[in-house]
């Protein structure tokens, strides 16, 4: 079966992990439970893993998204594999549905979105995602918008304290930013080597058996350049649409950032925190659970798993099947870059028109 290495540079630790394995992929199929003569999305088609495991199901008709042309490029010969069942479709998971609407889609049994970049991405030392190769420092996704070396060469002070703080959780943001702009002002920033150098002079060098000092820098870069939270919200709400009465929606992430994002939206949308007794009576009526939870707390990888593959440790599965209640309008709470290099859940996100509740201070993390 070919397979994808689930990496992330969150978790890429310089250790040498299996090429081609997708991350908690028995799980994946045990919640999507694709049924012949089904209609599947995968959203985040990378090496197609799992599209790979969901084609051997009879008759399932699968639509492939993945905003990386060289993702859907290295696609077409699972495609030509599969001319009747497999539809690559370039572009993003947020708009999936438009771009499935072109094929006179409107509802799906099933959409998986294992987020995050995949091994391709990393391993290609040109696309700039990795701390452990040098490269030029792009990050893009897709060929378009700023890439990590603009906004380090550009951006104020504070908003990169803001990105690496928020998108980071880097601790040392502040710092790190007021050094990468002393160094621009040398020589501006063209390779990811380059940015691992400040890094190092700030945070110190790698040592063994730890995280690479790097690791939350090339996240919150990685984030930033491709938007990639707010995509993860509106494509759960794209998802929501699609599916139909019945529908699973299983979300594999990889850091923290990610997994608070679908931990709200499936704790938003299967109506856990409403209880019609603690309702006021000039409170609305509680909205109808548009889902099922499939998997309560998450589902992490088995220690197995996490020993032939390390860089799935941090991966968390969600998953619920779709009611027919009607799709909820509500964005997920979005972490709120603020320059200086704070960081706060809610509140209106730089990355986006999103204007999400604002938590209290003192309240438990969602
Ligand atoms: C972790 S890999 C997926 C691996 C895949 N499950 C497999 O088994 O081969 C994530 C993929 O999602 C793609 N991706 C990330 N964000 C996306 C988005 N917003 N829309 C579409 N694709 C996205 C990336 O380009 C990457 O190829």
């Amino acid at each position: 079966m070919l397979a994808i290495a689930r990496m992330d540079n969150s978790d890429a630790d310089g250790q040498a992990a299996p090429r081609h394995v997708p991350v908690m992929l028995a799980e994946v199929m045990e919640h999507l439970a694709p049924q012949p003569g089904e209609l599947h999305v995968d959203a985040t088609f990378g090496a197609g893993g799992y599209a790979r495991a969901i084609l051997q199901v009879p008759d399932v008709r699968l639509f492939a998204v993945d905003r990386d042309p060289n993702a859907i490029a290295a696609g077409q010969m699972l495609a030509a594999e599969y001319p009747e069942r497999l539809t690559l479709l370039p572009g993003r998971f947020s708009e999936m549905e438009a771009l499935l609407a072109r094929h006179g889609v409107e509802a799906v049994d099933g959409v998986v979105m294992d987020l995050g970049v995949s091994s391709m991405q990393l391993d290609e030392a040109a696309r700039g995602f990795s701390f452990l190769r040098d490269g030029p420092l792009d990050m893009r996704m897709e060929a378009e918008g700023l890439s990590a070396a603009e906004v380090l060469n550009t951006f104020r002070e504070e908003d990169i304290a803001a990105i690496l703080k928020s998108y980071g959780e880097e601790r040392r943001a502040r710092p790190l930013a007021r050094a990468i702009v002393r160094r621009r002002k040398e020589k501006p920033f063209v390779t990811t080597f380059d940015l691992v150098g400040v890094v190092e002079q700030v945070l110190g060098a790698p040592r063994p058996g730890k995280k690479h000092p790097a690791t939350r820098t090339f996240q919150a870069l990685r984030i930033f350049v491709n938007r990639e939270l707010e995509e993860v919200a509106r494509g759960l709400l794209a998802a929501e649409r699609l599916l139909r009465p019945g529908g699973r929606l299983v979300v594999v992430s990889f850091h923290s950032l990610e997994d608070r994002i679908v931990k709200q939206f499936f704790k938003a949308r299967t109506g856990r925190g409403q209880t019609a007794s603690r309702r006021l009576p000039h409170e609305p009526e509680p909205v109808p659970p548009s889902f099922v939870d499939l998997a309560p707390g998450g589902v992490a990888p088995s220690a197995e798993e996490v020993a032939d593959n390390p860089r799935a440790r941090s991966a968390r599965l969600r998953a619920g099947r779709r009611s027919d209640a009607p799709a909820q309008a509500a964005l997920p709470q979005l972490p709120s870059v603020v320059p200086g290099g704070k960081s706060r859940w809610g509140g209106k996100g730089r990355d986006g028109k999103v204007a999400p509740a604002t938590r209290k201070r003192g309240r438990r993390k969602p």
